[in-house]
């Protein structure tokens, strides 16, 4: 089983990849940091917690991560498309115990725990995962067995602006750090969650197979953004941040491009845009290469994800 440390920010996609990653034999959570992002912190760790205990899952810890992007700036959060807290019409009851930011550091207990075996993977802004990869750089350079990041759109449009993604585009800092510090990240861009269109008919027979009907809820609400954003008919929607657990589980669905890349981190109009070094490689001088997904088999990814997210409650 791979053992899986997810950095996310629920939000709806990520709330799908969380579905995804509990309901997957071949996928172990370990922990899950909640980060600011589509929705406050606060709201995205109380989401993390309410998608665990509708799932049944315990025992896995939940860290609360960054409050906001290393620019400084005001969180952008996205209500249109994830809902006002993060999970499209649904307000989580209650409280929750949200720790202070140094409280995170914690899970640096759970990389150790789990040393030459832990997966990060990550369907939020970077900035999180930079603190770490910047202030324990040896053990997140030795111990941590593989790096997959949503994130980026290399030569295609871009989600946010023109030419960036979200998960970049807000903290472009954090991202030029992870990039720079991590060697070989499975870099999971619009690229190709853009190709795996889900169908809102399919959400529907899933959630009618499982048993939750806050799955479909939650999609159509998602879903109903891209129709108001979209002049043709819509045939589907992405859902970006479980295309990220897909590449880690069915690496053979995509095919990839070893690059070194690059984030624009200026505070410009071409913010946060990704783009590869397209000289070969051995004219460049050292430095860390990463795996960019830039093709999917959306066929094998549909049936993936149908056979997953069917299995009963
Ligand atoms: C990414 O941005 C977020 O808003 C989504 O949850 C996803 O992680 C897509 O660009
Ligand atoms: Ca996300």
């Amino acid at each position: 089983k791979k053992k899986v440390l997810l950095f996310c920010d629920p939000g709806i996609d990520d709330a799908v990849a969380i579905f995804y990653a509990v309901m997957h034999p071949q996928i172990e959570l370990v922990g899950i940091v909640a980060d600011y992002g589509n929705t406050t912190r606060e709201n995205a760790v109380r989401n993390v917690v309410y998608l665990l205990e509708l799932l049944h899952v315990e025992n896995v810890p939940v860290f609360a991560g960054a409050e906001g992007p290393l620019t400084g700036k005001e969180v952008q959060e996205q209500p249109d498309i994830h809902g006002e807290f993060g999970l499209g019409t649904i307000n989580v009851p209650g409280e929750v115990d949200v720790e202070p930011f140094e409280n995170f550091f914690d899970v640096i207990d759970v990389i150790k725990n789990y040393r030459d075996e832990v997966v990060i993977v990550t369907t939020g802004r970077l900035t999180s995962l930079a603190a770490l990869c910047t202030f324990y750089p040896m053990l997140m350079h030795r111990v941590v067995s593989e790096y997959v990041v949503m994130g980026g759109a290399f030569f295609v449009p871009g989600n946010i602006t023109p030419l960036a993604e979200a998960n970049i585009y807000e903290d472009p800092i954090a991202a030029k750090l992870v990039i720079g510090k991590a060697s070989m990240i499975t870099i999971v861009p619009l690229n190709v969650t853009d190709q795996l269109l889900v169908p809102m008919k399919v959400i529907r027979e899933i959630a009618f197979d499982n048993g939750y009907v806050i799955f479909e809820a939650l999609v159509d609400y998602y879903y109903d953004f891209y129709e108001a954003a979209t002049v043709d008919e819509l045939l589907g929607t992405p859902l970006h941040d479980v295309v990220a657990l897909s590449v880690l589980v069915n690496p053979e669905f995509y095919e990839f491009v070893d690059y070194r890349v690059f984030v624009e981190s200026s505070d410009t109009s071409t913010a946060g845009v990704t783009f590869p070094d397209l000289r070969r490689l051995e004219e460049l001088k050292p430095g860390p290469v990463h795996r960019v997904a830039v093709e999917a088999d959306e066929h094998a990814f549909l049936n993936d994800f149908v056979r997953i997210l069917s299995r009963k409650k």
